[in-house]
């Protein structure tokens, strides 16, 4: 399979903090990667350096084509959505109004319509809350909203920070389930960060785990389910 995402020797600072040090990992067309890693591990600016957000070196490869070098915008117009940590909706903008923003940047317009079909049928409860302020949606549905933004924008890449992160285990697997099938129907890639460590490794194909900046372990999310350590320090049995 190739690979939709690469990442080779990949550094990032914040001014004169390094927070990555030779990153290299991939994200297999059509697959769900997840980039494990306790706080301050680097989960984060590994997405903002692919998104452009952080100063990187090193390269990065969308597709093939080298992405090291482009703006952040131009890069979500190459078919890369980010959904970013604390979920980055427009919280005095209502549900249509957020989804509409998200539509508004792409050039195929007579898809966007199709493209919210398709997004209500994931989120039906998104489609009766239209009207609705996102800043009053419950955290679950406020996190529905980030993915459907990033689907209105059709990528071929999603990447994922912590879609987990302060929900109920219900809303969680809820949440996951519907990820899963927006792998599998519509074909998107998935980079996918976690915490959230047993669930991310269930959904996923491939995995990586990251410790101060550096890529430490990386294999089938399999093998790293069983693997010992992951097992003591990231699954807690
Ligand atoms: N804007 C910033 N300025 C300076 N340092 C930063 C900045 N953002 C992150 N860092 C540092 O970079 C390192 C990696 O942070 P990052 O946000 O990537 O971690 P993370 O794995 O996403 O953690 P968490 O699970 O807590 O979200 C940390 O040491 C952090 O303090
Ligand atoms: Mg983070």
């Amino acid at each position: 399979m190739a690979a939709i995402l690469e990442l080779k020797d990949v550094d990032a600072h914040y001014g004169g903090t390094q927070a990555l040090f030779g990153v290299n990992c991939a994200v297999e067309a059509g697959a769900v990667t997840t980039l494990l890693g306790a706080n301050g591990a680097g989960k984060t600016s590994t997405l903002r350096a692919i998104c452009g957000m952080v100063r990187r070196t090193g390269e990065i490869r969308f597709d093939g084509h080298r992405i090291d070098g482009k703006s952040t915008e131009d890069i979500v117009r190459m078919g890369i959505a980010h959904v970013p940590e604390g979920r980055g909706t427009f919280t005095n903008l209502t549900v249509q109004e957020n989804l509409d923003l998200a539509a508004h940047a792409r050039r195929d317009r007579a898809l966007v319509g199709e493209d919210a079909q398709r997004v209500f049928g994931y989120f039906p409860r998104l489609k009766e809350r239209l009207r609705q302020q996102a800043g009053t949606l419950s955290g679950g549905e406020q996190q529905m909203l980030a993915i459907a933004r990033s689907l209105m924008m059709r990528p071929r890449l999603m990447l994922l920070d912590e879609p987990s992160f302060g929900l109920a285990p219900l809303v969680v697997l809820e949440i996951f389930q519907i990820m899963q099938r927006i792998n599998r129907e519509d074909g998107v890639s998935i980079f996918l960060i976690e915490q959230n460590a047993a669930m991310a490794l269930d959904l996923a194909h491939d995995a990586y785990l990251v410790e101060t900046g550096r890529i430490v372990m990386s294999g089938k999310a399999a093998d790293l389910r069983d693997d010992d350590a992951i097992r003591r320090t990231y699954l807690g049995h």
